[in-house]
């Protein structure tokens, strides 16, 4: 088989940058390990930046994020036991961000790619990439037990943090920087009403973080900071709703609306990055090549940055005959994946208990807490990277 871009993976970054390179008139295939059941089966993150539903609507999947998504114009930060409204939109020129599930994102993209009748290829087993230093790279598969082969121009690595493709990168060039942190979040997906369907909620409590979300006005989505060490089966539905209650401020305790969990997972913290993000006609794109801690909800957004860039770059690459975009893709990313690995570490830092800096550590969290909702300068300054900092920020 021939095409242009070999596509690895078909998570939000691999199926946006098929759907933008389509739309531009490039070749692609999709190469997906897993079936699209379990791709589909995956619940992660659920806000979107105003730039990431700009690119759904762009590539002809906006009616989804438009009918099934709420806008948010403001997050709620809670602290010893009281909350505080920031006024993100207000602060911000009026931006808002977009509850709208990753699941939904990847489903309306699927379905979109299913439907244009792009080929892709699910439950690919032993995907390997070869030389990929070459004008003619290749990757090859095993599917249903034949081996085969598609040769490319230009491979896209949008294989998540445990892909093959960042492994191709030789090690003497890549650069890792990372930070695991010492606890972990146990999330709950529940079918009952938000607490709070006007504001994200995150508390900071002396029992530890706790952030009230959501995916429809039905939908709720809940997380809390649990050690690392703990185990799903530990956390049974009640436990994890009294937990809530405790962490929250008392006026939403009161009126939270509890349920039957219809999906329960523990995911660590982690910030990461790779550097380079490029190596010969390979191109790494979102968590490949990077990891945020989920606090500043920026992992998906990012993603979708990420995969806009390439295909700018790759557009140029194929329409007019320019390597400047390939050559600068790296770069380009890299300043924003910072921006954001900085807001999302900050944000990580504020709200969580750390098990290693003690009483001191709580107090000057307490002190920034106070001059936060106190201050205009520090709140605008959360609320414009909350919202998404302007894609030419800086440049
Ligand atoms: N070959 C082919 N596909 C692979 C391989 C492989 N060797 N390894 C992994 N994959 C697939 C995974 O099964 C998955 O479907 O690559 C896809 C990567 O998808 P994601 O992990 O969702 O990564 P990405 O598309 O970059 O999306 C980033 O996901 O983790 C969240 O917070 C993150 O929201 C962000 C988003
Ligand atoms: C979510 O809805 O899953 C969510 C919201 C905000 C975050 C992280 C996750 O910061």
């Amino acid at each position: 088989m021939k095409t242009q871009v070999v596509i690895v993976g078909a998570g939000p970054s691999g199926l946006l940058l098929g759907a933008l390179l389509h739309k531009a008139g490039i070749d692609n295939i999709i190469v997906e390990r897993q079936t699209p059941e379990y791709v589909l089966g995956r619940i992660r993150a659920g806000i979107l930046e105003q730039v990431t539903v700009d690119l759904l609507r762009d590539v002809g999947v906006g009616a989804g994020v438009d009918t099934g998504g709420t806008i948010h114009h403001e997050i709620d930060l809670v602290f010893k036991n009281k909350r505080y409204p920031i006024p993100v939109s207000q602060l911000t020129s009026g931006k808002v961000v977009t509850a709208y599930g990753q699941t939904e994102v990847t489903h309306d993209l699927m379905t979109q790619r299913t439907e244009l009748g792009l080929p892709s290829f699910y439950s690919a087993d032993e995907v390997d990439l070869h030389d990929i230093e070459s004008k003619t790279p290749r990757v090859s598969f095993s599917k249903d037990g034949r081996r085969q082969e598609i040769s490319c121009e230009l491979i896209a690595g949008c294989d998540g943090f445990h892909g093959v493709s960042r492994k191709h990168i030789p090690t003497h060039l890549l650069k890792e920087f990372e930070r695991v942190y010492p606890f972990g979040w146990i999330g709950v997906l529940a079918d009952v009403p938000p607490v709070s369907p006007h504001a994200i909620v995150y508390a900071n409590s002396e029992r530890g973080f706790a952030l009230c979300s959501m995916r429809s006005m039905t939908r709720s989505r809940y997380y809390l900071q649990c050690p690392l060490s703990d185990k799903v089966d530990e956390w049974s539905d009640e436990r994890f709703w009294d937990e809530l209650k405790l962490r929250l401020d008392p006026e939403l305790s009161n009126k939270l609306i509890t349920g039957t969990s219809i999906e329960k997972s523990i995911a660590p913290l982690r910030s990461y990055v790779a550097e380079p993000m490029r190596h010969g006609q390979l191109f790494l794109a979102g968590d490949a090549a990077h990891i945020v801690p989920p606090t500043g909800a920026k992992g998906l957004n990012l993603a979708a940055t990420d995969v806009k860039y390439l295909s700018e770059a790759m557009i140029e690459f194929f329409n007019e005959k320019s390597n400047a975009g390939i050559d600068n893709y790296s770069e380009r990313c890299l300043k924003r994946i910072w921006r954001a690995e900085r807001f999302s570490w900050w944000l990580t830092s504020l709200m969580h208990r750390f098990p290693d800096t003690g009483e001191f550590g709580q107090k000057i969290q307490e002190a920034e807490l106070e001059y936060l909702v106190n201050s205009q300068a520090l709140s605008t300054s959360l609320a414009e990277n909350y919202v998404g900092l302007p894609l030419d920020f800086g440049s």
